[in-house]
């Protein structure tokens, strides 16, 4: 993918029905972009002079909203893990597997033995996917290397991915994702390597925007997660936190204290945890699709969260074992269903609020002036319409970081 090849998207993108923050629709607008950049935002019927000449884009009468963004998937790996879907079929379980050593762990074996061309090879038509729906900012975590090398080629790929298909990457190092069986006993050990040579190094090579650990007792401990916050912190990145997702271990308040940005699945998040994170300004990342894989029964504190005014976010999680999803607006859908987010709370949570999940709300989840064009067009009536239909793509246009991108 040669992004500089497409076409630039400046001119005047008129004939818009454009969505606001609250879901509302203004219709009559226009957006401007010069230089890639929105240089204006308003009513047709009152467009500055200046840009009266520009050339013109016909919006035919589509709804226009900012950028999608998935901030929170795993979408470099090797292999796949369809064997262990079917053996869930069978009655085993998602920690059962794991601790048989399937789960991450196979997918580990499988990333270490690819080269970095073969991750970015099976990696690239993922991204695209997500892309072609309207996704203009996407998180990739490492996690299934769990050795410096092999951590390293993940997010190589995915500083890659970032460049040639010019989207918003961010990159999280989530090292602390299981423990590699060179390690098997000795998790100390390994969050010793995560702390003092992975992350320090990873760091200094510019390959790391954040740091999540996975808080759970098929995992890393509390402890053990602090230890991993305590060296993002030394290093000035951020910390997310997978939290609460198959047990309650008191993850998310420990988050909040380190002013995490995000915390992820909290299916089995208490009222402590939803205080910590409101009064720290974490966002609470809802991920329906590893929900919906594992049968998961436990609901997330979806009322408990809205009643405190945690913001909440919804998310593919992509990845092989629990979330083989690449649809954002199925995800947006299921949140809706599953976890009965309103339409409003299900917009927010692709846009904004996932944009305040990666620190990148400055820039994305929203259209304002000065900010590099990223917006969707949608052959569609009414926003609700982004949450109502699956299995469909109904993109009008895609203009991503100030080119036109639609496929
Ligand atoms: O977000 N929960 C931990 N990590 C991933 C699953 C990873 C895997 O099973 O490969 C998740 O669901
Ligand atoms: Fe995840």
């Amino acid at each position: 993918m040669d992004f500089s090849a497409l076409p630039g998207a400046d001119g005047l993108w008129h004939n818009l029905r454009l969505m606001q923050t609250d879901g509302s629709v203004l219709p009559g607008m226009c957006l401007v972009v010069r230089e890639g950049k929105l240089a204006w935002i308003g009513l047709e019927a009152i467009l500055p002079i200046e840009h009266a000449e520009l050339p013109r884009h016909d919006g035919q009468g589509s709804l226009a909203t900012a950028g999608l963004v998935d901030c929170h998937t795993h979408l470099v790996y090797g292999g796949q893990r369809a064997n262990e879907f079917a053996m869930r079929l069978e009655g085993a379980d998602y920690e059962t597997i794991a601790r048989s050593g399937g789960g991450i762990v196979s997918t580990v074996r499988a990333t270490r033995a690819a080269s970095e061309d073969e991750l970015y090879a099976s990696a690239a038509p993922r991204l695209q996917a997500l892309l072609d729906e309207g996704v203009c900012a996407v998180e990739i975590k490492s996690g299934y290397g769990l050795a410096l090398e092999h951590e390293r080629k993940q997010l190589r790929v995915v500083r890659r991915l970032g460049l040639d298909y010019g989207v918003t990457v961010r990159a999280t190092f989530l090292g602390a994702h299981a423990l590699p069986p060179e390690y098997t006993d000795r998790s100390g050990g390994y969050i010793d390597l995560v702390c003092e040579e992975m992350l320090p190094a990873l760091a200094a090579e510019g390959l790391v925007d954040a740091v999540d650990v996975f808080c759970e007792r098929i995992a890393f401990s509390l402890a053990e997660t602090e230890q991993v916050f305590r060296t993002a912190q030394s290093l000035g990145l951020p910390v997310k936190l997978h939290a609460e997702q198959l047990s309650d271990m008191d993850g998310a308040a420990l988050a909040a204290r380190y002013r995490a940005l995000s915390c992820d699945h909290i299916e089995h998040l208490s009222q402590q945890g939803i205080d910590a994170m409101k009064a720290a300004g974490t966002v609470a990342v809802l991920l329906p699709g590893a929900y919906y894989a594992l049968r998961d029964t436990h609901l997330p504190p979806i009322a408990a969260l809205r009643a405190a005014g945690v913001p909440m976010a919804v998310s593919t999680d992509h990845n092989p074992g629990t979330s083989p999803a690449l649809s954002l607006l199925l995800m947006a859908n299921m949140a809706c269903t599953l976890f009965r987010l309103t339409v409003p709370e299900v917009l927010a949570g692709i846009t904004l609020h996932a944009a305040r999940a990666l620190g990148i709300a400055d820039t994305h989840g929203a259209l304002h002036l000065g900010r590099p064009a990223n917006f969707v067009l949608w052959s569609l009536q009414e926003p609700s319409e982004l949450a109502y239909w699956f299995g469909q793509r109904p993109v009008h246009a895609i203009v991503r970081q100030g080119r036109i991108a639609t496929s």
